[in-house]
């Protein structure tokens, strides 16, 4: 058995490894798993690199074999960093972990186009086409997932803009190509100058492009990059000939994609307008007036209303996740279960501010998958529901995107909790969603209030359940 053998096969192996992993991770029943073994696949898709430069090809080039050491510090810095920050990451700072991780892989497609380009080595049209084209996405993955980052991160505050701010992005777009295609015309055969130009001026249109858009999009916005550094890497592993790298690059690119689609059709909107366009700045321009009045109820005599219902239907939001009330919550489901209620969750494909957010929070604390239900699987239970309580959630329940043409959230999908019985929304006072609109469900006749921070209202519904079950016998 050849090197060659094993290190062909080992490719095949992790590859295969990458897609099983993907596919445990479409369910959050198999997602861990699925992670370790994506993760596996990687650690042989490394180690396997490093068979590759050690001796066996024999066309590795001396430069490569030198380095070596260096190339296992930097694995081993590399390693005990994520190790380090993959342990302490909360919860709500996550979004902000996976941009990071992201730039990085950016970065890295971008450093070896570097090596590709800056060294002569790329020769032929499609390997120079791949070189080039890897190179601007992964710079611009790298710069904008860094600024996405600060943003989410509190580092950097506010949007960015000026006027004819597309007129200049577009221009510096057009150079990039214009060096690119001019690099594959000549063969490759440019000076280090025009090349360095080329990656400085990929960096800037990543921070040009990420800078105007508000930190409550970059999730979408993060999700794109993912999807860029997806194509940067699989275009880069076709340059060095690594086809793990092709078919992890690409299977990045394309979840990547599909996942910054599917949240655009959520929030009802293109991602060219999630880019381009200023949301939730507009405020309620336009919304129209709403008839009724916020009527508030005590946080304890909704508790003891739920404990006498037959079913209850949760929806969370961002809310829940700001006041880390998922344990609390649990404990009150739990309570009402005992007391012969049944209890369902109704997750809204954007509730909180990630995709999956509120099943990783509820999962978190507990709550069996088997009464977590999708939004298209359970809207059709709200009208028989006697009780829908909104936990921390405001957009993704407004009625108004039903029915009000005016509204921003027009068209957007949403949980028909207005057609329950009865419906509580637990917030702590009278500020707006996402969007910036106001809710129109806060209004209606069948809706009361509960005010307070989400963590202290779940405290309370839990002591008057109690209290009730302690004195009522
Ligand atoms: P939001 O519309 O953001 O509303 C959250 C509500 O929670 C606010 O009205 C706020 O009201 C309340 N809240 C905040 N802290 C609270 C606390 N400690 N205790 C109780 N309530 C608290 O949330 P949503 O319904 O989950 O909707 C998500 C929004 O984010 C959508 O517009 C969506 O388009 C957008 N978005 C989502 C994603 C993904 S992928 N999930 C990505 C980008 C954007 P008070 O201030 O009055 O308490």
């Amino acid at each position: 058995m050849t090197a060659q053998f094993i290190i062909d096969a080992a490719f095949i192996v992790a590859t295969l490894l990458f897609i099983y992993g993907l596919k445990r991770m479409s369910s959050p029943v198999t997602a861990r798993s699925g992670i370790v073994v994506a993760g596996v696949g990687m650690v042989v898709a490394v180690l396997v690199a490093f068979l590759y430069i050690a001796d066996v090809n024999p066309k590795a080039e001396p430069f490569l074999k030198t380095n070596i050491i260096l190339g296992v510090v930097a694995l081993a810095v590399g390693l005990g960093w994520a190790w380090w920050s993959g342990k302490k990451v909360e919860m709500t700072a996550m979004p902000q972990m996976v941009a990071l991780y992201n730039g990085m892989g950016g970065g890295a497609a971008a450093a070896i186009a570097a090596i590709e380009l800056f060294g002569h080595k790329a020769h032929g049209n499609i390997i120079l086409v791949m070189a080039v084209l890897g190179g601007i996405i992964g710079a611009v993955s790298l710069s904008g997932s860094l600024i996405a980052w600060g943003k989410l991160d509190g580092r950097i505050n506010g949007t960015w803009r000026f006027p004819g701010l597309q007129a200049v992005n577009g221009l510096i777009l057009l150079t990039i190509l214009g060096i690119g295609a001019w690099t594959v015309y000549q063969g490759g055969a440019v000076g280090p100058e025009l090349i360095a130009a080329f990656f400085v001026l990929s960096l800037v249109y990543g921070v040009m492009m990420a800078m105007p858009i508000g930190g409550a999009d970059m999730p979408v916005v993060i999700s794109l990059f993912n999807a860029f550094t997806g194509l940067a890497v699989g275009f880069e592993g076709y340059v060095i000939g690594n086809p793990a790298l092709m078919v992890a690059g690409m299977v990045v690119g394309s979840a990547g994609t599909l996942l910054t689609l599917l949240m655009a059709k959520a929030m009802n909107r293109s991602v060219s307008n999630v880019l381009f366009s200023n949301f939730g700045a507009s405020g309620e321009e336009g919304q129209g007036e709403i008839k009724g009045s916020m009527k508030p109820i005590d946080a304890g005599d909704a508790g003891i209303n739920m404990r006498y219902a037959s079913k209850v239907i949760i929806a969370p939001g961002y809310g829940l996740a700001v006041a880390q009330a998922q344990h609390k919550l649990y404990e009150f489901v739990k309570i009402l279960q005992a007391a012969d209620v049944e209890v369902k969750f109704a997750i809204h494909p954007v509730a909180g501010r990630m995709p999956g957010h509120m099943n990783v929070l509820l999962a978190e604390a507990g709550v069996p998958y088997d009464i977590i239900y999708d939004m298209e699987d359970i809207n059709n239970e709200f009208k028989e529901a006697d009780v829908a309580i909104v936990i921390g959630a405001n957009d993704t329940v407004n009625p108004a995107a039903r029915t009000n043409k005016s509204s921003p959230i027009y068209g957007m999908p949403i949980l028909n909790v207005d057609q329950a019985k009865q419906a509580y929304v637990v917030k702590r006072g009278q500020g707006k969603g996402y969007s910036g609109v106001e809710n129109e469900l806060f209004f209606a006749d069948n809706t009361n209030m509960v005010y307070g921070d989400a963590q202290k209202v779940m405290v309370a519904m839990i002591q008057a359940v109690k209290s009730l079950e302690g004195g009522g016998h």
